[in-house]
């Protein structure tokens, strides 16, 4: 074989490998610590009757995810947030079939809990009033 053939072939090789782990990356995403999520959320039950705005990056600017975000350990006990742990959905675990907690088995109740209960701490600053969360 030609030195040049050769030297297309590896260069073809390489690009294809490069392809390949971009590929595999994205196959591979998670949502960890380096997503940090939407940047503006409007929240709301599967009812949607009261929407909810929530700037998330303002409040990412002010407080650690921590704060707000925590998991489940296998025995349903509450485990608190760790750097690059994946982030789901309060409603994955708030939910009736998961929670036998009735104060903490659906999304208006621990928004409220964990969304209300701060403002109230914050009132100076945070909006406390209805129409300061939700929007028609
Ligand atoms: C003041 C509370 C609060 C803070 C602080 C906060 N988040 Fe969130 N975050 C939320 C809420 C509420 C949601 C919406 C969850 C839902 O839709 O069930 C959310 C959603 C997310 C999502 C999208 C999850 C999904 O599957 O839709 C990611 C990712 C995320 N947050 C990452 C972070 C990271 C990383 C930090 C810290 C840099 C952070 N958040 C700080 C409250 C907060
Ligand atoms: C992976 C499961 C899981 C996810 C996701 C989850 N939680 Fe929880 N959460 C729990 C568990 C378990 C408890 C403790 C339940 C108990 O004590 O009965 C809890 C407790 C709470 C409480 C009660 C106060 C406290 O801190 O113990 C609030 C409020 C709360 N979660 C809000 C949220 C919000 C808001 C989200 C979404 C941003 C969320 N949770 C996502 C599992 C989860
Ligand atoms: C740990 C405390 C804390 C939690 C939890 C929290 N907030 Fe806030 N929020 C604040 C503070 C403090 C401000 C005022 C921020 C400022 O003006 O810099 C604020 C401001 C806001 C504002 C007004 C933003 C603006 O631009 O004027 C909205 C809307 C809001 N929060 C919605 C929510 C919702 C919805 C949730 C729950 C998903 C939530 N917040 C959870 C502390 C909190
Ligand atoms: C700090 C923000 C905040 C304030 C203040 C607040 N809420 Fe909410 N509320 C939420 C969030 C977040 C949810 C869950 C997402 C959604 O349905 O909007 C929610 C859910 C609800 C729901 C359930 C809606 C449904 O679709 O099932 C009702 C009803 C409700 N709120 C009424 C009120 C009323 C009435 C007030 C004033 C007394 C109030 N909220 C004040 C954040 C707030």
């Amino acid at each position: 074989m030609q030195k040049k053939t050769l030297i297309l072939i590896q260069l073809l090789i390489f690009i294809l490998s490069l392809v390949l782990a971009g590929s595999m990356s994205i196959a591979g995403d998670k949502k960890t610590a380096s997503d940090t999520g939407p940047d503006e959320m409007i929240l709301k039950t599967a009812a949607a009757i009261k929407a909810a705005k929530f700037p998330h990056k303002k409040h990412q600017e002010s407080f650690e995810c921590g704060e707000c975000h925590h998991s489940e350990s296998d025995d349903g006990i509450k485990y608190p947030y760790v750097d690059g742990m994946e982030i789901k959905k309060c409603v994955v675990c708030h939910n009736k079939d998961n929670m036998d907690n009735p104060k903490l088995n659906n999304f208006k109740l621990i928004a409220h809990g964990l969304c209300k209960e701060c403002h109230k701490r914050n009132k100076d600053k945070a909006p406390t009033k209805c129409s300061g969360c939700h929007i028609k």
